[in-house]
Formats: structure tokens, C-alpha cells, sequence
């Protein structure tokens, strides 16, 4: 299938200039200021997959944002592959810490992609990863070379908790009806050393809030005598982790799998530099649950981590003040066989038991999905890993994330079908933080390796 370098050096500056079309919408969904947006960038997405050659494109109503679906049938007797993706973003801010506008793409070249990479909010999670697909297809098309039907499903709430979509999966079965689900939304381990995400953790999101007095105070007047919450809370969530950074929830491990002294002999083996951990994150060592490595810690560990914590005087200058209120946001990243509403239950007695008299404790649940492992014996996987053979000269890594995409496993349990995270991003890309990016090589690397993922899928279901 030589044709596709030949087609992505022909249209490669077309394949840039329209993924900054879609890069330039600022659809964030937790922002509801950007709703609009949000919407606009589901009829650019809906755009692109009937130019691309998608035979039914259909904009979905929910009661959220709306899911694109497109299909492109060839052969009801051929496999059907569904592609998921997301054109919702993550919000900007801190704003002032980008180099360039978060929403005004532009390639620059950086120390480690010297040919440049596409700086801008959604580049690398999931804008441009998803139109990958979008242009593999337009290629497959275009040189009557898709062997596979193809359904997409691209929406617009994955970083918000995928609410709506989990209802129109529910609701919408036989219309997805697939073989394997496609998703290009994690990352590898290096450009010169591809891997396949074959794991991602489950999540359980949580608000607490702890009440002291009715009314802020005079912290002269009743310091001392009165619970101050915001000393309560950092101490509450202080006793989370002993001295071990093991988390102190009863109950927390009990479901946790296990790894095999052998499964953890093969995960080391996996490259790794510890010294560039470090010095990419400029951090004099790494910290965290005891007799795991950092490779171990941020796959098939369980986590608990504040994400943001607030309440009190934060303005210029100083105010004595004891504060009503205190405030946390905390996720938990969880491992196969943690059920996450289990471990949320689990976190809200705990955290109410730990509470002393003289504050009140509210803890609100917020989203969170359970993990998922995907066998490297499937069709679909064996596939994808001959795809990055057959474009980066190697056979890639199975390798488990940290990250989640909570309606991964939804999938599983709705429709049956396993899904392959073929990403092409890299730790690297700043996702979700300021300057993220995603290398052009990368970008291009992906439209040229996801074609081969369906000739070979085609392939291996014939045989
Ligand atoms: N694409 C990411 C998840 C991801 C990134 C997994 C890299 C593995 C490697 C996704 O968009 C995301 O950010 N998920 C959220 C969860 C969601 C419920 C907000 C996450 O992992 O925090
Ligand atoms: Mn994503
Ligand atoms: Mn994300």
C-alpha cells in the first residue's frame, strides 16, 4: 500500500489546514460560555466525514452535545469497524502560561520534534487524532482501497463524563452493530518505539465540602476555639495515604488485580529512562506508593489525588479570617476489578467517619467509569499491531495507560465488541495542559498507519 506516502505528501498541507479549521473552535464542554462552539465544531466534524466519503453523516441530538455518526457500507458481508472519537476539549486555562493562543494553531518546531509540531488546544487530545481517521478514510476511498465497512461515532462530551453518549449506545445498538471498535485518544512511548494501549484505568470523581461555623469569622476573635475547615480538610485528606502512600480507605485494595511476578518482569522490560522522567518534569525524584516502580504506579495502580482545593481569603493582601467553608476536588484512577461506584461509596463513609465533631462533611460524586484490559490475542489487536509493523518498521509494546476514557468498557458491555486504542500521541504533548501539541510526524504518521489496520483486519477475519 505504498500509495498512501504518495497521497499524504500530495495533501499534506490540505490534511493541516483543515485539522486548523477544526482546531480553531474552541469547543469546550465544561464551559457552558462555549456551547456554541461546541455545536460548531460537530457540524465541521459532520462536514469532514461526508467530504471524506462517509455515505450517511447524521448530527444526533441528545441531551447533551450532540454525536456525529457517519458510515460508509461497502459489504454487508465485510467487517464493520467503528470509529470513536471526541471533538470536545479540555479548557485552556491557565491561558497566560500558553506561548501561542490556545485556539490559533500554529507548527513550531520544539527540541524533540525539530519538523515542527501543531501547537493548540484538542491537537493531540482528541481533535487531531481523530481526523486522523477521518483522512485515512478520505485515502481509502478516494484509491478504492477499503476493505472493511466503517461506522463513526465521534461526540462531544469525553471529557465532561460521555453522559449522553452512554444513553445513545444504549439506545442505538443495532445501528453500531461493529467487529471491533478503533480509537486513536492515548498515546506511545516514543516515535521510535510504537506501543498499543492495551489497559486504562477506571475513574471515580468527587467534590467534598466541609462546613464549620455559619458564617466566616474573625480569626482573633474565635481562632483557637472553633474547627477551622480549611485546617480540618488538608488534614482529612492528609490521613488519605500513610507513610507508605498507600491510600487508607478501608477497603480500597480488596478488589484490586494483582499482577503476576511475571506480568511485572515483562512490564519492566519495557524502555524506559527514569533519569528523563525527571528532568522532563524538572522534579528531583519521583514519589510514590512503595515497592512499585513509576511505570507500575501509573498503569495498574490505583490512585488518589486532589485536583483542586479551595475556600478562605485568596485575594490581595491579608484578611483574619476563619472560613465557613473548605472545598476539595478529588479523583481516584482505578484498577481492574475496582467497581468505581463501590469505591466511591467507599470514599464518602470514609470520609465522613474521619470528620470531627464541629464540621459538617458533603461529598458529591461526579463521573467516573470503570477500567479496561484488551486481550493482545484479539483479531483486532493482532491487526493493529501489524499496522505499526508495517509503518514504523517495529512491532509495537502492549503497554497499559494511566489515563481513562470511561465509555470504553461501556462499549464493551452494550455491544459486545472489544475496542483497539491505537494512539499516536505521545506522553509528551501536554495534554490537558498548557502548549499542547501534537508533532506533524505524528499526525501524519497516523493517517499512513490506520489504512493498514483495516487491510489487516479485513485479512485476519478472512482467514
Ligand atoms: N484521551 C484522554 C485519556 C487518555 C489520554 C488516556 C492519554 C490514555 C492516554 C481523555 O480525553 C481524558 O482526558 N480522559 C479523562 C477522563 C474523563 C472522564 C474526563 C481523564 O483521563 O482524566
Ligand atoms: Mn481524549
Ligand atoms: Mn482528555
Amino acid at each position: 500500500m505504498d500509495s498512501v506516502r504518495e497521497y499524504i505528501s500530495k495533501h499534506k498541507q490540505r490534511f493541516l489546514d483543515e485539522l486548523f479549521n477544526l482546531l480553531k473552535i474552541p469547543s469546550v464542554s465544561a464551559d457552558s460560555a462555549f456551547s456554541q462552539d461546541v455545536m460548531d465544531a460537530a457540524e465541521a466534524v459532520a462536514s469532514s466525514l461526508s467530504a471524506a466519503g462517509c455515505n450517511t453523516v447524521e448530527v444526533c441530538e441528545t441531551n447533551g452535545y450532540p454525536i456525529v455518526y457517519g458510515e460508509k457500507t461497502i459489504n454487508p458481508a465485510l467487517p464493520t469497524v467503528l470509529v470513536y472519537g471526541h471533538y470536545d476539549v479540555q479548557p485552556p486555562d491557565p491561558v497566560e502560561l500558553w506561548h501561542s493562543p490556545p485556539f490559533d494553531p500554529v507548527i513550531k518546531e520544539t527540541e524533540l520534534h525539530p519538523d515542527g509540531a501543531i501547537f493548540a488546544r484538542g491537537a493531540s487530545d482528541d481533535k487531531g487524532q481523530m481526523f486522523m481517521h477521518v483522512k485515512a478514510l478520505e485515502f481509502m476511498v478516494n484509491n478504492d482501497l477499503l476493505p472493511c465497512n466503517v461506522k463513526f461515532m465521534i461526540e462531544g462530551e469525553e471529557e465532561v463524563g460521555s453522559e449522553s453518549l452512554g444513553n445513545f449506545v444504549k439506545e442505538n445498538k443495532d445501528k453500531l452493530a461493529n467487529d471491533i471498535i478503533l480509537i486513536s485518544d492515548t498515546g506511545m512511548i516514543a516515535n521510535d518505539v510504537p506501543s498499543i494501549t492495551t489497559g486504562l484505568r477506571g475513574l471515580s470523581y468527587v467534590e467534598v465540602e466541609i462546613t464549620g461555623p455559619n458564617r466566616d469569622l474573625h480569626s482573633g476573635l474565635y481562632g483557637g476555639a472553633v474547627a477551622n475547615p480549611i485546617n480540618i480538610l488538608t488534614k482529612m485528606i492528609a490521613s488519605l495515604h500513610d507513610e507508605n502512600n498507600h491510600i487508607t480507605i478501608p477497603g480500597f485494595y480488596d478488589k484490586v488485580e494483582e499482577l503476576s511476578a511475571e506480568e511485572r518482569e515483562v512490564m519492566s522490560h519495557a524502555p524506559f529512562s527514569i533519569d528523563a522522567y525527571k528532568a522532563a518534569l524538572d522534579i528531583d525524584d519521583v514519589y510514590g506508593e512503595k515497592s512499585f516502580s513509576t511505570n507500575e504506579r501509573n498503569s495498574i495502580r490505583p490512585t488518589l489525588d486532589v485536583n483542586g482545593i479551595w475556600g478562605g481569603y485568596t485575594g490581595e493582601g491579608a484578611k483574619t479570617v476563619i472560613p465557613s467553608k473548605a472545598y476539595a476536588k478529588i479523583s481516584m484512577r482505578l484498577v481492574p476489578h475496582q467497581d468505581w461506584l463501590e469505591i466511591t461509596d467507599l470514599f464518602a463513609r470514609h470520609f465522613a467517619d474521619i470528620a470531627p465533631a464541629g464540621v459538617r462533611v458533603k461529598v458529591t460524586p461526579h463521573h467516573g467509569g470503570q477500567s479496561y484490559v484488551t486481550p493482545i490475542e484479539s483479531l483486532g489487536y493482532q491487526a493493529a499491531s501489524k499496522a505499526y509493523e508495517a509503518t514504523f518498521g517495529k512491532i509495537p509494546i502492549p503497554k497499559r495507560n494511566g489515563g481513562s476514557i470511561p465509555i470504553v468498557p461501556l462499549f464493551e458491555d452494550e455491544l459486545g465488541s472489544k475496542s483497539i486504542l491505537m494512539g499516536f500521541g505521545l506522553d509528551s504533548n501536554a495534554i490537558h495542559s498548557p502548549n499542547e501539541h501534537l508533532a506533524v510526524w505524528n499526525f501524519l504518521k497516523g493517517i499512513e498507519t490506520i489504512p493498514y489496520f483495516y487491510k489487516y483486519f479485513a485479512e485476519l477475519n478472512a482467514q
